[in-house]
């Protein structure tokens, strides 16, 4: 029978964990979070759901993270995708697919100029229209990401509420006139907090004498802890090395190796290219991929893009 694809119901969205715990449970070896997810995300809306039902049974999801990304430094409407998934039954007939033109029409409606994601099988989207953004990826040794000097005596610790304000500030001040960049308010800090187990990772901040001079977001990932990002203010690039290390005995905890995505002339890229065990390619195994919706997302053609401190999904 063909599946009826749109947005979901708020009283499918029971359906829709349950399938996503399913099959990304199955995938990634851990439940992920994902009621608390999208329960906790405040751009979250129904439409940005978009399901494949068969039956009122749910059995495939796309998801539309709604974002404001700078395209040139300007700030533009655009959609991430994530949470992609079919039921195992009813796989190879086309329900995926058919989520993301879905999805695509609807980021289309919503005036998205561009939609990008991260994966581990780009090949599926380029059927849709996605590119690979390519750019140096890093995997490292954590027992020596771990042992990396640190030349000032930073205080490493969990991002805390009263740091928010400094961390946007850092943020900010890293993206100004960038593309790629997604434009993040302290809400949005904040947001992931809520559903963020400390163990998967989270944002560090390396502070001195009260002032928050550096942080690292990163994520556990099946495979690897995963560096997310890296901001410093000028001339504080020991606090990136502070912040790597502490990263680094967190990831020897999990038996892992550190995996990063940083642009060339990054402090991040710096620290990590220090290291003996470092690998650094540009074949990147979870790229970033981005299509351009309208002709608002021209620039993304002929931009250099600095995807790598994306909020990623
Ligand atoms: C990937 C997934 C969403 C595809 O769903 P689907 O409804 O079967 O997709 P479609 O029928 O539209 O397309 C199927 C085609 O996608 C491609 N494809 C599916 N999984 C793939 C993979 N892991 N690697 C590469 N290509 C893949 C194949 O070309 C496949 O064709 P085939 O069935 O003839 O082999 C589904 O397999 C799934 O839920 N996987 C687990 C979760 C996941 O990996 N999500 C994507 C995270 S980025």
């Amino acid at each position: 029978m063909e599946p009826k694809i749109r947005a979901v119901r708020r009283a499918e969205l029971t359906q829709v964990y349950e399938l996503l715990n399913l099959v990304f449970a199955t995938k990634e070896g851990s439940p992920v979070r994902f009621a608390a997810q999208t329960e906790h995300d405040s751009t979250f809306r129904l439409r940005h759901g978009r399901v494949a039902v068969v039956d009122g049974r749910v059995v495939g999801y796309v998801r539309i993270f709604a974002r404001t990304m700078l395209i040139a430094g300007t700030p533009v409407l655009v959609g991430g995708i994530g949470s992609v998934a079919t039921h195992p039954d009813a796989r190879s007939h086309g329900i995926a697919t058919a989520l993301l033109e879905d999805a695509i029409a609807e980021m289309h409606r919503s005036g998205m100029a561009a939609s990008f994601l991260f994966t581990g099988i780009p090949g599926f989207y380029e059927r849709v229209g996605y590119q690979i953004v390519r750019e140096p990826s890093f995997t490292a040794d954590a027992r020596e990401v771990a042992g990396l000097a640190d030349a000032g005596s930073w205080d490493v610790r969990p991002m805390s509420d009263a740091d928010v304000p400094g961390v946007v500030a850092l943020y900010r001040r890293a993206i100004a006139g960038s593309t790629g960049a997604i434009v993040r308010t302290a809400r949005t800090w904040r947001d992931p907090q809520a559903w963020l187990d400390e163990d998967d990772g989270g944002c560090l901040v390396a502070v001195r004498d009260g002032v928050v001079s550096g942080y690292i977001r990163s994520r556990c990932r099946s495979y690897g802890h995963a560096v997310l990002e890296a901001e410093c203010s000028p001339g504080q690039e020991g606090a990136i090395a502070a912040l790597l290390a502490a990263v680094g005995q967190r990831a020897v905890a999990h038996g892992e190796r550190i995996i990063a995505l940083a642009p060339d002339a990054h402090p991040l890229a710096a620290a990590l290219r220090s290291l003996a065990s470092t690998v650094e390619t540009m074949d990147v195994e979870h790229p970033m991929m981005v299509q351009a919706l309208d002709v608002r997302g021209k620039p993304l053609r002929s931009e250099p893009v600095r995807w790598w401190n994306t909020d990623r999904i």
